[in-house]
């Protein structure tokens, strides 16, 4: 993969920056990429992991960060797109001076780019990296952060389920529908939550055994089934995929008896085509970058000084755009994921021109 556009390189990525960081003495590789800062600075976590190779470190930030501009673009936040790669295993290798490194080298880009946690990153390396930038998200709430984001995103998920379900059914509530829930960690606790808050019926699934402890305890109406296969052929009306990316793939889908499809985890579609076989099945899919915004929409108020219920107002729109999202598909006849990309496109294009518009 090229990162340089260029017409005759249909492989090109056409970030616009993608910086090599090196600290030998800490053991620090970071690649950090910028895609867009059309729509203002670029957000995007830092992925701490033990990539086989440079390569695929490289290809994962240059797709993340792409990721990111449309994800914000969407969530209708004044940012563009970017997220940063740590190659090594953290277990081994994190350590204050690591990512006070790494610190200085987010600092080095001067606003261009700012920080947030993701796999491997924690609120607490988010604090330890703001002793050397001011340009880190995703701090504790005692360092002025947002603290953790998993709340805004499932309260986000929640709204674009609503928004989901009043497309297919005619009224933005999960009242009486019975929602798979794939996966109870951090998200799908808090998502699970709010659907019996609203009347839904929850029938979920989780490899973790404390999570299904958890749950045991604290909901007990919860009806557990086995595994994500068994949730998936499950009479469920919703599937909410809340565990690792490519939940939807080519022996789900098949076999999958939801109408709607709307979760936090990333990378729900295992490759481009899925999207096409879930319209064909008549499953209704709410694009996971839509509607899991709201632990960036968390963490991005940060950067005016954190106001949980300004966050959460915005995140209360992933509704309204997911409602738009869907009604474009329709009218354009295409799957809601090519939608929200045109969508995306479209802001970052008019809003981004603006700039060219010169103040002085
Ligand atoms: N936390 C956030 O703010 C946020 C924001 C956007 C997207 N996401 C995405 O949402 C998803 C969930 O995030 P999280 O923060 O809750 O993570 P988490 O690690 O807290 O929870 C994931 C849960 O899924 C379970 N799990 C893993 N494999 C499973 C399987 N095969 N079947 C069933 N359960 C399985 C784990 O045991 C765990 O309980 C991830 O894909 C994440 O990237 C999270």
């Amino acid at each position: 993969m090229g990162v340089f556009a260029s017409t005759d390189d249909p492989g090109s990525t056409g970030h616009e920056q993608v910086v090599f960081c090196q600290d030998k003495q800490t053991g620090l590789k970071a690649i950090i990429g910028i895609y867009s800062t059309a729509l203002g600075p670029a957000l995007g976590g830092t992925r701490f992991y033990p990539y086989v190779s440079e390569e695929a470190a490289l290809a994962d930030v240059l797709d993340l960060s792409r990721g990111m501009a449309y994800k914000n673009a969407l969530a209708g936040l004044d940012l563009g797109g970017g997220k940063a790669v740590i190659w090594g295993d953290p277990e081994q290798i994190k350590s204050e001076a690591l990512l006070r490194a790494y610190g200085r080298f987010v600092e080095s880009l001067a606003g261009r780019y700012y920080t947030a946690c993701d796999v491997g990153t924690y609120v607490a390396d988010m604090d330890m990296i703001a002793r050397e930038t001011r340009y880190v998200t995703g701090r504790s709430v005692e360092h002025g952060g947002a603290g953790d984001s998993s709340i805004l995103t499932a309260w986000g998920v929640f709204q674009g389920m609503r928004a989901a379900a009043e497309h297919v059914w005619g009224a933005p509530t999960l009242a009486g529908r019975r929602v798979g829930v794939a996966g109870l960690g951090k998200v799908g606790k808090y998502l699970t939550g709010h659907l019996l808050d609203d009347g839904a019926e929850v029938v979920a699934t989780d490899v973790n055994p404390k999570a299904l402890e958890w749950v045991r305890t604290t909901h007990p109406q919860v009806e557990l089934v086995d595994d994500a296969s068994a949730l998936v052929a499950a009479d469920i009306d919703v599937y909410a995929p809340c565990a690792l990316g490519g939940a939807l793939n080519d022996d789900t889908v098949p076999a999958l008896r939801a109408k709607v499809v709307t979760g936090a985890a990333n990378n729900q579609l295992a490759h481009p085509g899925i999207e096409k076989l879930l319209a064909d099945r008549g499953i209704l899919y709410a694009p996971d970058y839509v509607v899991n915004a709201g632990g960036v929409i968390q963490v991005a108020d940060e950067i005016e000084g954190f106001n949980f219920d300004r966050a959460k107002l915005r995140a209360t729109k992933i509704y309204d755009t997911t409602r738009e999202i869907l009604r474009l598909a329709d009218d354009e006849g295409v799957p809601p994921a090519v939608a929200a990309d045109r969508l995306a496109e479209r802001r970052m294009a008019d809003v981004g021109r603006l700039r060219t518009i010169r103040l002085r």
